[in-house]
């Protein structure tokens, strides 16, 4: 399943699934408006916006917004957040590797983890250096999820590898390159700076995470087919059961939304 394809199918269980809320993105942007010395004039744009959960606040706040995403649906979650679109906000369909923007037109330039999902990552980053205004920020974050999800995350995946079998091995043919964010910008003369915005705490039952599993609101539960994917969740839930005692127990832990600041020297 394609990129665009997964995000428009796990669109409206996008916000609910993950551990960014309303609060926590209002100090983040306020945080991000300190960090970068908005003015009005200040023009933000956010590729792979999604549904809008980082950049809503610098909306509602007057800034201009400008939104890019490859799946639809994702942005047809973000507008269903406003009664109607604001001047200041620009949505758009289109692909990140190749901006229709003009040179120079942003001040600040904010991905949330995205630059990952990209493909062509490297075409992408050159984009991003091209539309953003000399002396402009580019602001690399990501929300890190909270350990105990983590950890729940990685029996999950251990229990995946035992069914991927033969995709595992082709995968590991393929020559993956690794994403550099930090020496790309460097090699291009940006100086960075990490900081973290912001960090908060996170709690679900071990039921509600099965539940968000059994929606197949991550990447990693696409890998399979519908067959396995369900033999998979149940024997996942058995051991739930047994690991943590009850599917009832809460899992407590910190989440932090962590920037890497890029800027022009
Ligand atoms: C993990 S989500 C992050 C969404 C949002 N930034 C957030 O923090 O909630 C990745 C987003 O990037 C979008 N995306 C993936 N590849 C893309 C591409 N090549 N061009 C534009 N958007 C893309 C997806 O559709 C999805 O909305």
């Amino acid at each position: 399943m394609g990129k665009s394809n997964y995000y428009n199918n796990i669109a409206p269980i996008y916000d609910q699934t993950r551990w960014m809320t309303e609060s926590v993105a209002e100090e983040v942007a306020d945080f991000i408006i300190a960090l970068v010395d908005a003015n009005p004039k200040t023009s933000f744009l956010e590729p792979g916006v999604g549904t809008g959960l980082n950049v809503l606040p610098l909306v509602r706040r007057g800034y201009s917004v400008t939104g890019i995403d490859i799946s639809q649906e994702m942005l047809n979650q973000f507008s269903q957040k406003l009664h109607k679109i604001p001047q200041n906000l620009k949505l758009i369909q289109t692909d990140a590797s190749q901006l229709p923007f003009s040179d120079a037109s942003f001040d600040v330039v904010l991905t949330v983890h995205m630059v990952h999902t990209v493909s062509n990552w490297k075409a992408f980053l050159d984009e991003i250096d091209r539309v953003l205004k000399p002396r402009g920020f580019y602001l690399n974050a990501q929300w890190i999820t909270p350990p105990a999800r983590m950890e729940f995350e990685r029996y999950f995946r251990a229990i995946l590898a035992k069914y991927e079998g033969v995709q595992i091995s082709q995968r590991n043919n393929a020559v993956i390159e690794e994403i550099n964010v930090e020496d790309y910008f460097h090699g291009k003369g940006y100086c960075s700076n990490y900081v973290i915005a912001k960090k908060w705490m996170v709690s679900n039952t071990v039921d509600q995470l099965i539940g968000f599993f059994k929606s197949r609101a991550y990447g990693l539960c696409w890998r399979v087919s519908d067959e396995i994917f369900y033999r998979i969740m149940e024997e996942f839930e058995e051991f739930c059961a047994d690991h943590y005692g009850s599917l009832a127990t809460e899992l407590s832990s910190e989440a932090k939304f962590e920037i890497w600041v890029y800027t022009a020297s």
